[in-house]
């Protein structure tokens, strides 16, 4: 402490407002300048969608449509209706403070996105594209996910245990795809699910509405 005070009085006052109101600019626009990056090379591995035009070297992210940036950070990418035909790549989870991902009515190949290291992530909008393939048995690596919605594609198989472990989720939508297996026990473990929605699976084992649906003590919706 007492040498803090020694090396605050002998930095003359001028310079030390200047390294005071500097070094936060410089630290802010350090991480908007990676996180640009970051965005750019994403928008290349995304086929350089002409719907993203505005993502250029010249301008900041938090600036961009399709960008939300909370406290200088990028915490929100909304691609709805892009018409994009490109897989996401992995590295959009770069953006460590990434909690909305909505990619919803575009033509996405592929199986479910490999966004699992994504850990702040909330909100996953993945309806109305070309999934197809099981939904990952540790989807619960998305431990703060609240909202999934998978509705209008293809995904098939089971739906995992893991989904039982998602303890934040209050929305889960599974309209219309190409499930085959079976329901989990462990959905009634959801206790914080309000909104449940399944139709449109014709594909699914015929079974008796499994009973742990009982402990959703909070659903509204089904
Ligand atoms: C970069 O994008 C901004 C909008 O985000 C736009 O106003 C500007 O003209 C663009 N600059 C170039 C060089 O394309
Ligand atoms: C993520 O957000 C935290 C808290 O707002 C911030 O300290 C950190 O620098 C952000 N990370 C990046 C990569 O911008
Ligand atoms: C996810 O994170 C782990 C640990 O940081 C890393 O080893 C792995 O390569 C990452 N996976 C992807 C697909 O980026
Ligand atoms: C999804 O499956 C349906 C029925 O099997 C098929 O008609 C449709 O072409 C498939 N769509 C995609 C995008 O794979």
């Amino acid at each position: 402490m007492i040498k803090l005070h020694v090396f605050i009085l002998i930095i003359p006052p001028p310079l030390l407002c200047f390294l005071l109101i500097t070094l936060p600019l410089h630290v802010i626009s350090q991480n908007v300048d990676a996180e640009r990056s970051i965005l750019l090379h994403l928008k290349q591995q995304l086929g350089n969608p002409p719907s993203l035009q505005s993502w250029n070297s010249s301008s900041s992210p938090c600036d961009w449509p399709e960008i939300t940036c909370t406290h200088n950070t990028v915490t929100k990418i909304s691609l709805n209706g892009k018409s994009i035909t490109h897989k996401i790549p992995a590295r959009i989870c770069d953006l460590k403070n990434l909690t909305v991902l909505d990619v919803s009515n575009n033509y996405i190949p592929g199986e479910f996105p490999d966004i699992l290291n994504c850990s702040k992530l909330e909100y996953l909008l993945l309806l109305q594209n070309y999934f197809v393939g099981p939904i990952p048995a540790d989807i619960d690596r998305l431990s703060r996910l609240r909202y999934l919605d998978l509705t209008a594609n293809n995904f098939s198989g089971d739906i995992p245990p893991a989904i039982g472990r998602l303890r934040e989720l209050f929305y889960l939508f599974l309209v219309q795809n190409e499930f085959n297996g079976t329901w989990p026990t462990e959905i009634g473990n959801l206790e914080n699910l309000e909104q449940l929605a399944m139709t449109y699976n014709d594909k699914f084992r015929p079974s008796a509405l499994p009973k742990e649906f009982g402990a959703l003590k909070k659903l509204k919706y089904l």
